[in-house]
């Protein structure tokens, strides 16, 4: 028993150093030495034992990366010493003062050295790791005191919770400050996803990190791409460096990430060509930056230099040219996105922002506009920032001169005529046409996959051809093709061709649920096709069926039964079917298994262990159930996995019955 302990404890602590390690070769070196699904195998071997035996878990265990249980609020931090902040100067001119100033402080004529670095936009924050291990990290609040931060910082991936050991030897006290910051990349990912979803839109990446950064729950920040730069010290004891630029160098020792990019520099020359030399990399960074920071490299000159009010006479922003403007709305359009979101573009008056000519700007949706009030022939100040697109950052509404018009979004898609429509609740609007030639791509895509219909050889490649040759302008036009034409597109070769004709003309005897699902209707998947066919029994049960009669089946709630109603109301719809028909398609009836849980309705949320959602799904099929997607009166089970989501909440309001993965398992074997 000890003996086993003994060996769980040393397997552990293996993991854990193993898991630490490859991280910081990951995230830190970005030199990863094993694989993302070997590192991911550690990690959840890792976090499974620390489940099971917690008292086994290490302190500063990065499993801790996954995020802790919400807090109520953030309590409030002293820094190690004062968080100052920095002066600005926009011009060599500047600079040459500046120099000189802290010359004729020095009482000196000899030239400085500077440790000279990019200026990074995001948010300043302070750790401070006692003996080696991260304790407490903190916001900069008002320079003194600032919010505890802990929870959420330990998420981002590049943070050591512990230091590493084998370089420059590890203080009792380090008090790093840095920089927290939103990667462009997913900063824009973030922000199309919250367009798509008609969310508040980030202005910058500045905002979007510390929008993550100010979560109670430390899970949100952890799935945020945050990173870190460290760019100074506070307390340090015992300090043992003579320069910032060998602080920097420390610091990677440690497993630290340094801000990256900087320069010694001995003159102002330098400096400036420094500075251009980085606005010009601005846009190809992968991070935002605003500017250059120029520091004393001595650390004993920067004690002796001390402070002016609250910045540091020793250091200095040296920024770029702004890349905010102002300019006029000549009016605002509708684009629609490939699922058939309508974006409000703003065509403007062009104008130059930081190099570049802009002549649009998306409002991203009905929301943002209402929020900031933007009407066709306002002036407003817009904003380039991690992003080519620009932002409309505000209204100047004093520049209104009674002319402006508000804008409306149309009733009818400018792509396809077809209706548009908004979910309650959702700011997006979209367009329900099944051939909206804004929305072929991605529907063609759909109508082929696993879960549709399924034809293999249909790949993105080839829809992109079909659809941009205009062979195909729905997905009825599929099964018009011809051999000869597919097999001269490029990468299709008479085989191929061959082979997909073949299939196309198998899936003809598709499920009438598969059928359903290859329409691609907004909200209905897989599962609530099943219950469409096997209620209604035909397509033209389904498609006569109106928003009432829908609402009465079960697991279809008003949400869905709206979609689907409106879908099916579309005139331009109803010609994709009836051509789809017209090609020979002949719908199955479903084919039900009978058995033990025939009749009964399940909802998984959260994750399974020991099998995935649709392993599951098919083993409650297999008996007879079905699983579908929300939780209504009509359920019967909901299985709760770990991390559920408020599917568990509704369950317990409902009163439905909850069955963790083991009650599931039982009443699987029970019946089988
Ligand atoms: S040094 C006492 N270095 O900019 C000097 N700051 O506008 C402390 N910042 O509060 C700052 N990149 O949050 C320094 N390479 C860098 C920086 C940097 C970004 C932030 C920092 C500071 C703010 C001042």
């Amino acid at each position: 028993m000890t003996d086993s302990l003994e060996a769980l404890k040393a397997e552990i602590r293996e993991l854990t150093d193993k898991v630490a390690e490859h991280g910081y070769r990951y995230y830190v070196l970005d030199d990863p030495r094993i694989t993302d699904s070997e590192y991911d195998e550690l990690f959840r071997r890792l976090s499974r034992l620390e489940r099971e035996h917690p008292e086994l878990a290490l302190p500063n265990s990065p499993t801790a990366k996954v995020g802790g249980p919400p807090l109520d609020r953030f309590t409030t931090v002293r820094h190690t010493l004062p968080m100052l902040s920095l002066d600005n100067i926009t011009n060599r001119e500047e600079l040459a003062d500046f120099e000189q100033r802290i010359q004729r402080f020095l009482k000196t004529t000899d030239p400085l050295e500077y440790v000279v670095e990019p200026k990074i936009d995001g948010v300043g924050v302070e750790l401070v790791y006692e003996d080696g291990e991260l304790a407490v990290a903190s916001t900069r609040g008002d320079g003194v005191d600032g919010e505890d931060i802990t929870q959420n910082v330990r998420t981002i991936r590049s943070v050591a919770l512990s230091l590493r050991r084998d370089g420059a030897a590890v203080p009792r006290l380090l008090a790093v400050r840095g920089e927290v910051f939103y990667p462009t990349e997913g900063f824009q990912r973030l922000n199309r996803q919250r367009e798509e979803a008609g969310e508040y839109i980030f202005a910058n990446p500045r905002n979007a990190a510390a929008g993550a950064l100010k979560q109670l729950d430390s899970k949100i920040t952890a799935s945020r791409p945050l990173d870190l730069f460290c760019h100074g010290m506070g307390a340090v004891e015992p300090a043992s460096f003579a320069g910032h630029a060998e602080f920097l160098a420390a610091l990677q020792d440690w497993g630290l990430k340094p801000v990256p990019l900087t320069r010694v520099c001995g003159s102002v020359d330098e400096i400036v060509s420094y500075q251009e030399e980085m606005e010009g990399r601005r846009d190809a960074l992968p991070y935002e930056i605003d500017g250059v920071v120029l520091k004393v490299n001595s650390l004993e000159l920067q004690r002796r230099l001390g402070q002016i009010a609250r910045s540091p006479r020793w250091a200095m922003a040296y920024k770029f040219k702004p890349r905010q403007s102002t300019t006029r709305i000549l009016d605002i359009q509708p684009q629609v996105g490939r699922t058939g979101t309508l974006t409000p573009v703003a065509s403007l008056d062009p104008v130059q922002l930081a190099g570049v000519t802009v002549r649009n700007a998306s409002l991203h949706n009905m929301d943002e506009i209402q929020r900031k009030d933007i009407r066709v022939g306002d002036t407003i100040v817009i904003e380039r920032a991690g992003d080519v697109i620009p932002y409309v950052v505000r209204v100047l509404a004093e520049e209104r001169d009674g002319s402006e018009r508000p804008f409306e979004m149309p009733t009818q898609c400018p792509m396809c005529g077809s209706q548009v429509y908004r979910e309650e609740g959702e700011a997006a609007y979209r367009c329900v046409g099944l051939s909206c030639p804004a929305k072929l791509k991605e529907s063609l895509k759909f109508f082929g996959s696993r879960h549709a219909l399924d034809i293999e050889g249909l790949g993105e490649k080839l829809i992109e051809q079909l659809v941009e040759k205009k062979l195909v302008a729905d997905s009825a036009d599929l099964f018009g093709l011809d051999e000869e034409t597919l097999a001269s597109l490029e990468r299709m070769g008479a085989k191929s061709a061959q082979n997909l004709m073949g299939e196309l003309h198998r899936r003809k005897d598709a499920t009438l649920s598969r059928f359903v699902t290859a329409l691609g209707i907004r909200h209905v998947g897989e599962a609530t096709a099943k219950v469409l066919a096997e209620h209604f029994g035909t397509l033209d049960g389904i498609m006569g069926a109106d928003e009432e009669a829908l609402t009465e089946v079960r697991d279809i709630g008003p949400e869905v039964a709206k979609s689907i109603a409106g879908f099916f109301a579309d005139a331009g719809n109803r010609r994709v079917i009836e051509k789809l028909l017209a090609h020979g398609f002949r719908l199955k009836a479903e084919a039900r298994a009978e058995g033990a849980l025939s009749g009964k309705s399940f909802v998984l949320t959260g994750s399974l262990e020991t099998m995935s959602r649709s392993e599951a799904q098919k083993m409650i099929a297999a008996l007879g159930g079905r699983v579908s997607g929300s939780v209504s009166g009509k359920t019967d089970y909901v299985v709760v996995g770990a991390d559920p989501g408020s599917k568990a909440t509704k369950a317990e309001e409902l009163g439905v019955r909850v069955l963790d993965e083991d009650g599931l398992r039982a009443l699987l074997e029970g019946g089988g």
